[in-house]
């Protein structure tokens, strides 16, 4: 019977959300890859108990996890109802809806319609009675705004979810969802953005509000949650020596996951130069990457994926070296724009 550490508060450091009253792990899990039917259900456990052990106490999921989709959630759930149902209190676990999860018309997007089913669905695969946080996963370019906030104002006042976020939302649609929410009562408590020393279009500025998304997160008190931080693994030294079969890559899998072309050698070369960087500060590469995103004040936690105890190990020890020497952000940048 699994027993948490008694020592799982005493390394991790707490961010507040926003301006919100809720403390988020500076890292969190997200099971988006490792955790479906097609994954080792005890190496699924493990990873969930050391990351709860370490004080991960955010855990994140969508709809559509898997695979097959819908898969992360029943396997978690299990997990949670098996031996974390004590500590369910200590636990924020998110759910998200906007891709496509069912067929016909209502099956993915941002209409109430889908919004709401989809949330009772992921209730009841999780077994959970409530998630903490429920997102809308992706804008929706044909739903008007307010119909999307509305749901999620309404899925939180129904008791279904404690806090309403955005993913995946440009600037102005963060100013556009932030705006709807507060009118509604609901205030907005986090976005999900996909950001990593290799993708950062959440500092453009280039948009009507002249504001980049971490500006207007920054200035609407909202927190934020980076997804990707390693660029599915891009940014550790996994692939500076060839890709292994057991990787994401190495495993050909589809629905967004990064894929052998992905890996030219001119992206090797600029691995393997962050890599030196990464290696002169004691670091890997991984909790090099982590640690950068953590620079930002704006950064609530940072949204790590893991398919083993050992590199979730070795993303929690970024913890231990946050600070950066204008230097080594110079030289950073540098080998970045190269
Ligand atoms: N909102 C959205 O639209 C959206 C989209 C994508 C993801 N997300 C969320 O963000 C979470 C994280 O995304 P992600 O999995 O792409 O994040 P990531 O942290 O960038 O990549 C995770 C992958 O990197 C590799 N890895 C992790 N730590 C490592 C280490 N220390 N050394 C070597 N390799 C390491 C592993 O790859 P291998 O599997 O190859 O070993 C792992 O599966 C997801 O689970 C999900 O919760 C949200």
């Amino acid at each position: 019977m699994y027993q948490a550490a008694a020592t799982r508060y005493d390394s991790m450091k707490y961010n507040r959300c926003g301006n919100s009253g809720v403390l988020l792990p500076a890292i969190s899990l997200g099971l988006w890859h490792n955790f479906g039917s097609v994954d080792d259900y005890a190496n699924m456990q493990q990873i969930i108990f050391t990351a709860f052990d370490h004080g991960i106490t955010h855990f994140d999921l969508a709809n559509n996890y898997g695979p097959p989709a819908g898969e992360a959630e029943i396997n978690f759930g299990k997990i949670v109802e098996e031996s974390l149902y004590h500590y369910r209190d200590e636990m924020i676990i998110s759910s998200k809806a906007g891709y496509y999860m069912w067929p016909g018309p209502y099956g993915e997007w941002g209409s109430r319609k889908y919004l709401v089913a989809s949330i009772d669905q992921s209730l009841k695969r999780t077994g959970l009675d409530y998630v903490d946080i429920f997102y809308s996963h992706r804008p929706d370019p044909n739903t008007p705004m307010e119909e999307t906030m509305m749901a999620l104002d309404s899925i939180v006042r129904s008791g279904k979810a404690l806090y309403a976020g955005i993913s995946s939302y440009d600037a102005e649609q963060t100013k556009q969802a932030v705006s709807i929410l507060k009118q509604l009562g609901t205030p907005c408590l986090i976005h999900q953005p996909k950001y990593s020393m290799f993708v950062r279009w959440v500092e453009d500025k280039n948009n009507s509000t002249g504001r980049s998304v971490m500006d207007v997160l920054g200035e609407e008190g909202v927190g934020c949650i980076a997804f990707s931080p390693l660029a599915q693994g891009l940014l550790t030294n996994k692939y500076i020596n060839g890709i292994p079969a057991e990787s994401r890559v190495g495993r050909g899998l589809s629905n967004g996951a990064i894929q052998q072309s992905d890996i030219s050698a001119a992206v090797i070369d600029k691995i393997k130069r962050l890599n030196e960087i990464a290696v002169q500060r004691n670091q890997s590469l991984a909790q090099m990457a982590i640690a950068w995103l953590m620079k930002d004040k704006r950064i609530t936690s940072v949204l790590v994926g893991a398919s083993s105890v050992a590199q979730l190990k070795d993303n929690l020890l970024s913890l231990n070296n946050l600070e950066f020497s204008p230097e080594e952000l110079y030289n950073i940048e540098t080998e970045l724009s190269n």
